[in-house]
């Protein structure tokens, strides 16, 4: 069996090697046993990869946070699960073929699932879910603006945000960004800026924004916080700027402005098996009727892992890279 794993801290795509392994043999008691169709290369990868994630791994380390496969095999007392269901898979080793994991660490999808989608559908849509309904009581024509808006977080965000009625203010860093955004249901699109605040008040004609969602840290929050009405609440989930998070002291101690942060891994650590399906029962069917789509730039069979991540490193990227182990 083939399996991606990291042998070394540094420059990503030469600490990932594809190597041989010993089968995983059948299933025991209340385990099941997967192939895995697909996992896709998410940021926090990269950023384990360059040692610049909460935690660093002992080497070798199994990767792959992400993926979605067809159930191989199920061992004994597993109820609920049979060969040839799709699944996504909780467990945070999916660059394999397959995977032996408890039943209790998949999530049944539905049959009509793609499951390229599907394996991007643990992490990014969930946090998106999450940021719009945890922080602030929001209705049906309340406003959101977000940063990062044409990350696969943010376009998820877009379409859930729409589904709910409510309205997205979304700032990207290129003008074809913003364009990508609006397309996909975006209400309001704008290139970042010192002035983005403005720019996005004359937009909404003032409308009153009280969630605002962060994935760049450093001044990006301060312009971001400069579009909410007073008493609005930044919500933190990424640091693609490599720079701490920053607000004003006028924003915090004059308008009432405050900062907190989302990690998903956290949340669904501290969630059981029903929360866990309640969660993606409400997300599943929007992969599966298209509602949430990200777009896919390559796919790379296992055994090129490097190049799959040297290309996930690339800047300017229109879509995801995949591992798709199975060919
Ligand atoms: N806290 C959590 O639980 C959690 C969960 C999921 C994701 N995340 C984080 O969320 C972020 C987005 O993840 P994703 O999978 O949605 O990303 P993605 O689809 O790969 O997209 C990356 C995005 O980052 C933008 N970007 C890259 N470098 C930037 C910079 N220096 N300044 C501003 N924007 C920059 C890109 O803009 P261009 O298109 O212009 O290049 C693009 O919009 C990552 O930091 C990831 O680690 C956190």
């Amino acid at each position: 069996m083939k399996q991606a794993k990291l042998i070394a801290i540094g420059d990503p795509a030469s600490s990932v090697r594809c190597e041989d392994v010993p089968g995983l043999g059948e299933p025991g008691a209340g385990q099941v046993l997967v192939d895995v169709a697909a996992a896709p290369i998410n940021p926090a990868e990269v950023l384990i990869m360059k040692g610049e994630y909460a935690s660093t791994p002992e080497l070798p380390a199994p990767l792959g946070i992400e993926g979605a496969g067809v159930v191989a095999s199920v061992g004994a007392g597993v109820s609920g699960l049979v060969s040839g269901d799709k699944v996504m898979i909780v467990p945070r080793a999916n660059w394999a073929q397959q995977v032996l994991v408890s039943a209790e660490e998949v999530i049944k999808l539905p049959a009509g699932i793609d499951l390229r989608q599907a394996s991007m559908l643990k992490v990014n849509p969930a946090t998106a879910f999450l940021m719009l309904t945890t922080y602030v009581d929001l209705s049906p024509g309340d406003w959101v603006a977000q940063n990062s808006a044409n990350s696969a977080v943010g376009t998820s965000l877009i379409r859930i945000a729409r589904q709910r009625g409510l309205k997205t203010v979304n700032i990207v860093r290129r003008e074809e960004a913003a364009a990508y955004c609006r397309s996909i249901g975006g209400d309001i699109a704008v290139v970042d800026g010192d002035d983005v605040a403005s720019r996005v008040a004359e937009a909404t004609g003032g409308a009153p924004i009280k969630l605002g969602i962060d994935a760049v840290a450093g001044e990006a929050v301060i312009r971001l916080a400069a579009c909410l009405a007073d008493g609005g609440t930044v919500v933190n989930y990424g640091m693609l700027s490599g720079k701490p998070c920053m607000m004003t002291t006028d924003q915090t101690v004059f308008q009432s402005k405050s900062l907190t942060g989302f990690w998903l891994a956290k949340v669904l650590g501290g969630m059981n098996k029903a929360g866990k399906d309640a969660l993606y029962a409400q997300l599943a069917p929007l992969v599966e009727d298209g509602t949430i789509s990200v777009p896919v730039e390559a796919a790379y069979p296992i055994e090129q892992v490097q190049d799959a991540v040297a290309h996930a490193c690339r800047e300017g990227r229109d879509g995801k890279v995949l591992v798709l182990p199975n060919g």
